[in-house]
């Protein structure tokens, strides 16, 4: 896909604005809740799921079905900078985060390591594990202080018996973006596994798992990705492929799923043996679309881009007096940034922005902005003019 950039310039964009027709209406910035799909990506994926309800097996035969997901799992593998083997394509970030918990099984004795800001899915798999075989969960204990969360924080919960590190690369509700680097070797040095939520940052926050060693990464499709609902994507190193024995298996986790013979189950070498259902294709496919979208762009000048409009954005919230959550070097965020404001609700400074056609989300008594390629300057300009007139209001009215 090519993307046409004349309009870009003109814009500010990095791509046609055009593409994404509700930016005519509102000022979007919750990518970190939801982003936008680019309008080419909506109508070839739409176009492909017409050509399967009206036509059946008559256009989607057995070959195309069994190499369906290979659009997806190409443009990932060049996104992370991986063999497409080691990519699997599951419907969402948490069957991804459960898959790897249940093959993992930390075991009584044995401690998994995360984060108590985490988004839900991040821990919940290890902990219903953990109910099975007795072993710890532990949480790094930033949630009073978002704004204390580093690498460190998170290296004095792991010891001699941590065999997991779980975490997210760029923090849901702050943005704040983890060393991978860092938490690499603080894994290598424990003997741990290290299994990364890039949900927040792939898409974003260029990663190359080529130059640094993690066990396993998940995305979810819907956010920075730019895909819809129901395909993200999980990257299994070598070594921890080598016996991976998924807990959910099924007629996709076969090396040939139309061999459909129920007395062996031979499980695909690469990560594939993960997908194990007929989940939705039109999803798959507009993943893999929206992932060439963001390459065409170069994930490099995407990051760039934000990094841009986060320094502005933290720039005119430091001028209305903002307590940041997200950190302030560049290094440790993407495009997330959430800000407290002293004798607010920030929440409900967030439904006021809402209101005035500014779209952010509430989160931990924060308000959460996140810009991403197809914003701007003047929409940055545009909250912060909002969120003025939002303060400007006597405090108890947030309408
Ligand atoms: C870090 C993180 N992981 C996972 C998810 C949700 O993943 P999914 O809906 O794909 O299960 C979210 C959604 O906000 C998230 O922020």
């Amino acid at each position: 896909m090519t993307i046409e950039t004349s309009t870009t310039q003109r814009s500010d964009a990095l791509v046609p604005r055009e593409h994404f027709p509700v930016l005519e209406d509102v000022t979007y910035l919750n990518t970190a809740s939801i982003g936008l799909v680019a309008r080419p990506v909506q109508e070839s994926a739409s176009a492909f799921d017409r050509e399967i309800a009206s036509r059946g097996t008559t256009w989607f035969d057995e070959e195309q079905e069994t190499g369906v997901l290979e659009r997806a799992r190409g443009a990932a593998a060049r996104l992370l900078n991986v063999d497409p083997e080691l990519i699997a394509i599951p419907s969402s970030a948490t069957e991804a985060l459960c898959q790897l918990a249940w093959h993992l099984r930390p075991a009584a004795g044995a401690n998994v390591v995360s984060i108590d800001l985490e988004f839900p899915s991040v821990v919940y798999p290890w902990m219903r594990v953990a109910e099975e075989t007795g072993a710890e969960v532990r949480l790094v204990d930033v949630r009073s202080d978002p704004g204390r969360l580093s690498l460190e924080a998170v290296a004095e919960r792991v010891d001699a018996h941590t065999s997991v590190i779980c975490v997210s690369h760029a923090q849901f509700a702050t943005g704040c973006v983890l060393d991978l680097a860092g938490l690499s070797a603080l894994a290598r040095a424990h003997d741990a596994r290290l299994v990364i939520d890039a949900t927040q940052s792939a898409g974003m926050v260029p990663i190359d798992l080529a130059g640094v060693h993690v066990d396993a990464l998940v995305a979810g499709g819907y956010k920075w990705l730019g895909g819809p609902f129901g395909a993200a994507l999980l990257y299994v190193h070598p070594e921890l492929l080598d016996g991976f024995r998924p807990s959910l298996v099924g007629w996709r986790s076969t090396p040939d799923p139309y061999n459909l013979d129920p007395r062996t189950m031979p499980l695909a070498d690469g990560a594939r043996r993960v997908e194990f259902s007929t989940m939705s294709y039109t999803a798959g496919q507009a993943l893999g679309g929206a992932i060439e979208y963001l390459l065409d762009v170069g994930i490099e000048r995407v990051a760039a881009h934000a990094a841009a409009l986060a320094d502005r954005l933290v720039a005119g919230l430091d001028a209305l007096g903002a307590e940041l959550l997200t950190p302030r070097e560049r290094a440790s965020r993407g495009g997330t940034v959430a800000a407290r404001f002293p004798g607010r609700d920030g929440e409900g400074v967030a439904m006021a922005l809402n209101r005035a056609g500014v779209i952010v989300s509430p989160r931990f008594g924060a308000t959460r902005f996140a810009t991403h390629l197809f914003n701007t300057p003047a929409d940055v300009d545009r909250a912060l003019e909002q969120l003025d007139a939002v303060l400007g209001r006597p405090a108890g009215d947030l309408r």
